[in-house]
């Protein structure tokens, strides 16, 4: 009898751990970003090899992720557009804090922004009521049914200091030298070619400009978003901080309740 009883509570006991677990990462899978675009694996093995073996490729990976490696992490699938109500959620506010976000970046009027990666436009538009007529907010994004959806939305609003541009993935295509700041609010995990972003990205800046990465904190197992969709600080420093990104690491913000602002700026380079 008693042995009954426990085996019934044991199993119980699994069963509610089950559903816990399982609730815990549905919450998380259900409001989280669908992937539909996967690259060719093949194709990126073949293309790498020009890519100095900056990446490796494993067959077992994270079902959210490419099975694409760079500097000991996963690349993540990138987030279809249709995707885009989950960016425009009613509850986004109340979960990222999107206006303390841009108040955090100290915008000022006329200033040159890139918003890299800015999906439906939700910050682009935030950030564009904060530097005027004479500042730009240049929204770059690879998927073209993305940068339609921010078009629409523009003429809707009558925004007229944003500027949907679009990217390829291996680069933003923007001036050298002409950006004040370039910001990536949950993209920079998800780019195929980081390496060679983030030096494109440093060209694009003017000396003394910041590059801004908002990624969901890794190190809280609390924040319920898939594991190669977040990322720490300290790896998010190992990447930026390579010499020849030119990148010096200046503050990171805790003020949001899931992801870390970590902000760098361009260094003036010897000749200048
Ligand atoms: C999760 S969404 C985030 C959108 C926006 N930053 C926001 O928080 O509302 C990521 C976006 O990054 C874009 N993306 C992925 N790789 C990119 C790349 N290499 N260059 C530009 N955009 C990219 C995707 O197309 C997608 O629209």
């Amino acid at each position: 009898m008693t042995y009954f009883v426990t085996r019934t509570v044991n199993r119980l006991a699994w069963l509610l751990i089950g559903m816990f677990v399982v609730s815990g990462v549905h919450a998380e899978d259900t409001a989280n970003k669908p992937a539909t675009k996967k690259p060719s694996t093949a194709k990126t093995e073949e293309e790498d090899k020009t890519s100095g073996g900056r990446y490796s490729f494993n067959r077992i990976h994270d079902p959210n992720g490419i099975g694409k490696f760079y500097m000991g992490r996963e690349i993540a699938h990138v987030m279809g557009w249709q995707g885009a109500g989950w960016l425009e959620r009613s509850t986004r506010e109340e979960e990222e804090r999107l206006t303390l976000l841009v108040k955090s970046l100290r915008l000022k009027p006329g200033m040159t922004i890139a918003d890299i990666g800015a999906g439906s436009g939700v910050i682009s538009i935030l950030m564009a009521e904060q530097i005027g007529n004479e500042g730009k907010v240049i929204a770059v994004d690879v998927q073209d049914e993305m940068l339609k959806l921010l078009r629409t939305k523009l003429e809707k609003r009558g925004v007229r200091n944003v500027v949907p541009h679009k990217g390829k993935a291996k680069t933003p295509q923007l001036k050298p030298n002409s950006v004040d700041l370039a910001l990536m609010v949950d993209v920079y995990h998800e780019f195929e070619y980081p390496y060679e972003m983030l030096l494109e990205i440093s060209r694009s800046l003017k000396p003394g400009g910041r590059v801004v990465f908002v990624e969901y904190r890794k190190e809280d197992p609390t924040v319920p978003i898939k594991l190669v969709h977040k990322m720490t600080e300290k790896q998010v420093k190992k990447e930026a901080g390579l010499p020849e990104l030119n990148l010096k690491w200046k503050e990171t913000i805790g003020v949001l309740p899931r992801q870390h602002i970590v902000v760098f700026e361009k260094q003036k380079s010897k000749s200048e």
